[in-house]
C-alpha cells in the first residue's frame, strides 16, 4: 500500500530476495504507479478506479494476497490493507502517524489475521543496504528524481517531497556542492 520512497523500496527489497510471487502495488500517483511497475510490480491498483479489495482477491486465487505492508500512512490505506488480505494473513504496518489511527478490527477478528509492524533504523539494517546497493541486488536508480544542493534541501527536498509527490521521489543531496 503507497509507492512513495519506501512503499517502492519495499518492492526493491521483495526482488532482492528473489520473492516468489505477485506484487500488487496500490498508488494514487501517475509518476509512482510508472516507477512501482519498472521496480517489479506485477499489478498496480489505483484505489479511485477500482475495488482494490475484490481486484486483490480476483488476482490471487479469490483469497486475496498473504501479506500487506502499509506503505502509505493513511486511515483508508490499512483499512484496506486488513480487509484485502486473506484469512489468517499477515498486515506489516510501516508507516509512521502522526496520531492514533482508526483501524476497524472486524476483518482481522473474522479473517484470524495477524497485525505486525516494521521499522528500519539500526546500523545492521544500514549495512545490509549499503551492501545490497554494492552488490548490485538494489537498483534504486530509477527512483531517483532529482540531485540537489545543500541549500536547497528545504524548497527542493522537504517541501517537494510534501507537495510535489507526483515528480519527486527519492531526492539526493550533494553535499560537497
Ligand atoms: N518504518 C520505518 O522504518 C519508516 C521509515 C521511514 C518512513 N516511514 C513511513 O513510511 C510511510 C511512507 O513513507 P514515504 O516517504 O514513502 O511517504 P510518501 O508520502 O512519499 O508516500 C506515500 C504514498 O502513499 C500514496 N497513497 C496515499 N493515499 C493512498 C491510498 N489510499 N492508497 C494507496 N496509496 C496511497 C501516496 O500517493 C504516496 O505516493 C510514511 O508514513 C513514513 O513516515 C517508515
Amino acid at each position: 500500500m503507497g509507492a512513495g520512497p519506501i512503499g517502492l523500496a519495499v518492492i526493491q527489497c521483495l526482488k532482492a530476495r528473489q520473492m516468489d510471487g505477485q506484487i500488487i502495488v496500490v498508488e494514487l500517483s501517475a509518476k509512482r504507479k510508472e516507477i512501482a511497475r519498472q521496480c517489479g510490480a506485477s499489478t498496480v491498483i489505483d484505489p479511485r478506479e477500482e475495488d482494490v479489495v475484490s481486484r486483490c482477491r480476483s488476482l490471487c486465487d479469490g483469497q486475496g494476497p498473504a501479506v500487506a505492508l502499509e506503505c502509505a500512512g493513511v486511515p483508508a490505506s490499512i483499512n484496506t490493507a486488513c480487509r484485502a488480505v486473506r484469512t489468517k494473513g499477515l498486515i506489516v504496518n510501516v508507516a509512521l502517524w502522526d496520531e492514533p489511527v482508526p483501524i476497524d478490527l472486524m476483518p482481522i477478528v473474522f479473517g484470524e489475521k495477524r497485525m505486525a509492524a516494521a521499522v528500519s533504523l539500526t546500523a545492521s539494517d544500514f549495512r545490509a543496504v549499503i551492501d545490497a546497493l554494492e552488490s548490485g541486488k538494489l537498483k534504486v536508480e530509477g527512483m531517483i528524481t532529482h540531485r540537489i544542493k545543500m541549500d536547497e534541501v528545504v524548497a527542493k527536498g522537504f517541501e517537494a517531497l510534501m507537495k510535489e509527490k507526483d515528480t519527486t521521489i527519492k531526492v539526493l543531496v550533494d553535499v560537497r556542492a
